[in-house]
């Protein structure tokens, strides 16, 4: 909310909405770390890498950004019920603002798709959780037609307020860099489900060049990274089409990221096309390691987040991206959201006799 002039509301709140003064709901969000990772940027020969991560918002994603607008405008507009559909960090963020607010919020998620963490969320800010037997581009066909009937209010992406919020990630990075290396990074590259935050991070920029605060020549390459097997934004890049196909059957560890109808794609490809960017997909193994990677730096993050890394790693190695480009990372989720994940990519722990001379046995003194 310190960008306030940029968003539809004047004032962020810290507590139940005021019908009389419905300004937006926060916990408060963003303001997240910009972190040096020197292995990772020695290791890809760039002369500076940076990574912002958004799982330091409240609720371990950059949705509390979009959330603090939306679910304020949902109050504005007095509304009975909000819903989404959810690959898993929407619905914990909807559950935290909606709580916030004391508003009632109705969740749908593809039943066995979703990550431990984030379904925990969801449940304790109680949420009403419905699991649905399809993928996510099913519950969000669902969610949208239940708001076309007039029966709930739709907080997914596709909720114009709930980019207004995501925009703060774009004024975020612009201003650090500003301030902290004198200039503005050559690109940033994220992750891509919905393509909302690539969407919303065009709009920042076009309106940063329209009102004259940023040289059309500065704004940073859009570059968006997909899971192999959730990769429709990436074939529409690649093959030049006007706009996505859906793929209607998905698969990737990278749950966050499982999604075949990118549906903000009109708003995100032309940010990739008119900015000089590009999108890549990754496979699991690679976003597995780049998990790995940044742990290794001190940096938890979700699977679905690592891919950024993953997909700046296959461009280097491709020779897309020169070695004096600054680059910024966005890693979207936090890495306690999917436990699972994190075990999966690491050693068992071992068990050991309860003595020390156990323990010295199998450590080495
Ligand atoms: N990273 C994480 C951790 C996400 O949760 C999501 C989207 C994305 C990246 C993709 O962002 O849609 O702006 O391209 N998660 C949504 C959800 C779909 O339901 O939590 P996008």
């Amino acid at each position: 909310w310190r960008y306030a002039d940029a968003l539809p509301f004047e004032t962020g709140r810290t507590g139940p909405v005021d019908p009389e003064n419905p300004a937006g709901v926060s916990l408060p969000e963003g303001d997240t770390p910009l972190y040096e990772v020197p292995g990772i940027e020695a290791d890809l020969g760039l002369d500076r890498l940076r990574v912002k991560h958004e799982g330091m918002n409240p609720t371990g994603s950059f949705k509390d950004r979009g959330m603090t607008v939306g679910v304020g405008a949902a109050a504005a507009v007095g509304v009975d019920r909000l819903a989404c559909a959810s690959t898993g960090n929407t619905s914990a963020a909807l559950a935290a603002y909606g709580a916030r607010a004391d508003l009632e919020t109705l969740v749908l998620l593809p039943a066995g798709k979703v990550a431990a963490g984030k379904v925990a969320q969801a449940a304790i800010h109680d949420a009403r959780i419905l699991e649905v037997d399809g993928n996510f581009d099913d519950c969000l066909d669902i969610v949208q037609e239940l708001a076309n009937r007039g029966e709930a209010y739709l907080l997914n992406s596709l909720n114009p307020f709930r980019l207004e919020g995501q925009k703060t990630i774009g004024l975020e990075i612009l201003e650090r860099f500003r301030d902290e290396e004198g200039g503005f990074p050559d690109r940033i590259v994220l992750p891509v489900g919905n393509a909302g935050n690539t969407a919303a991070l065009y709009k920042c920029f076009r309106e940063l060049v329209q009102a004259g605060a940023l040289a059309r020549a500065d704004v940073p390459k859009l570059t968006g990274v997909q899971a192999a097997g959730a990769a429709p934004f990436v074939e529409a890049i690649e093959s030049g089409a006007e706009g996505v196909e859906r793929w209607d059957h998905v698969e990737t560890r990278a749950t966050a990221i499982r999604i075949g109808e990118p549906v903000n794609a009109p708003k995100a490809l032309p940010g990739v096309r008119e900015t000089g960017g590009t999108a890549v997909a990754v496979t699991d193994e690679q976003i597995t390691e780049a998990q790995r990677e940044l742990a290794r730096e001190g940096i938890g993050v979700e699977p679905a987040s690592a891919a950024s890394i993953a997909g700046l790693r296959e461009l280097r190695e491709r020779g897309e991206i020169d070695a004096d480009e600054r680059v910024v990372c966005l890693t979207t989720g936090h890495l306690l959201k999917d436990p699972e994940a994190a075990t999966a990519a690491s050693d068992d722990p071992e068990p050991v006799g309860n003595d020390v001379d156990a323990v010295l046995e199998l450590v080495g003194e």
